[in-house]
């Protein structure tokens, strides 16, 4: 993680003065790094021992990192990675443009080590994220919102970029067509479960994520946990947050309270990662055994129960 810091500082130097402030509001706050940590542990798995892997880390962090500034706009939430939300220090036209000029940062660094087939990993994370963001949008406030239209938003938003981090890392370290394959495959189900948890942890405090409680409910996603909570409810009670639901219009008070009911969903909610994970797992098979192997591996642990 360490050298990965240094890369991503490093990536942050590259960025011209005007957009340094908001991408060192979001790049400093922290966060888990498990997209940079994944290429780097895809790459060494296969046989790439060059410190060169680290920058590709890093591009993935500068990518990352943009489409959470992109996505607190969208999602109205004022607070990440334990920080004032940098939309509402720096205004939301700085920090959409700062987030352009760190994509394409990112982009830079990607395109420096000369092999196009990098570039379209990164191209295509990029573009899919932003399909992924719009696919949900067009599905705010939509009660009876499918588990299966629910899992192709997450597949945009979230885990084809965690799937591409991993083929980049395989790629970069000369792996062959099956071998990219898999990693492709271990990445999407991987971030489908990650996801998944995501959704589950919007409930829990904001103390223990660093982002608001209960977003998702007021932004009139329907999440998992909030699909079981709603199949719970009775007829009548149902058709009452159907309606609040749709118009977005709970109040405070209403909010926290469904929130609390909605915790007890959490776990069920967690279970359906499970299949993604069993997926993730058998799609490593094709890599060679050694130590950063065996750390995928227990990736499926770390995203099945992590907390924050
Ligand atoms: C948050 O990602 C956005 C999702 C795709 C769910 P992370 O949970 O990886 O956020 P950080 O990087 O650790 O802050
Ligand atoms: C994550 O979706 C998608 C991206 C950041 C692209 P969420 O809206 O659930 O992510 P959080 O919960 O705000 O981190
Ligand atoms: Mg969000
Ligand atoms: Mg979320």
């Amino acid at each position: 993680m360490e050298p990965i810091g240094q890369a991503i500082r490093a990536g942050i130097a590259q960025i011209p003065a005007p957009c340094r402030p908001v991408a060192e509001h979001i790049l400093d706050a922290g966060g888990k790094r498990i997209r940079p940590f994944l290429a780097v542990m895809c790459g060494r798995a296969l046989g790439d021992q060059s410190s060169d892997l680290y920058i590709l880390a890093a591009s993935l962090e500068m990518l990352h990192a943009a489409t959470l500034l992109h996505d607190d706009v969208l999602d109205n939430a004022t607070s990440r990675r334990g920080r004032t939300a940098a939309h509402t220090v720096y205004g939301i036209s700085q920090t959409i443009l700062a987030g352009d000029a760190m994509l394409a940062a990112g982009n830079a660094m990607v395109a420096a080590f000369g092999n196009p087939a990098l570039v379209a990993c990164y191209s295509r994370a990029t573009v899919q994220t932003a399909a992924g963001e719009i696919l949900e949008m067009s599905s705010l406030g939509r009660p009876e919102l499918t588990h299966g239209e629910y899992l192709e938003i997450a597949r945009g938003k979230t885990a084809c970029l965690i799937s591409e981090a991993c083929a980049m890392g395989a790629i970069a370290a000369g792996a062959t067509r099956e071998q990219i394959e898999a990693c492709l495959d271990y990445g999407e189900n991987l971030g489908i479960a990650f996801q998944l948890v995501d959704d589950a942890l919007d409930f829990a405090p904001q103390s223990q994520t660093g982002k608001p409680s209960g977003g998702d409910l007021r932004e009139g996603k329907m999440t998992p946990p909030l699909r079981f909570y709603r199949q719970s409810l009775s007829p009548q009670k149902q058709a009452a947050f159907d309606k609040s639901f749709i118009a977005r219009s709970f109040s405070d008070e209403e909010a926290g309270a469904i929130a609390a009911e909605v915790c007890q969903f959490a776990s069920h909610a967690r279970d359906l990662a499970d299949s993604c994970l069993g997926n993730a797992l058998d799609s490593l098979l094709v890599l060679p055994q050694c130590e950063e192997t065996l750390i995928l591996r227990e990736m499926t642990t770390y995203v099945r129960s992590r907390l924050s």
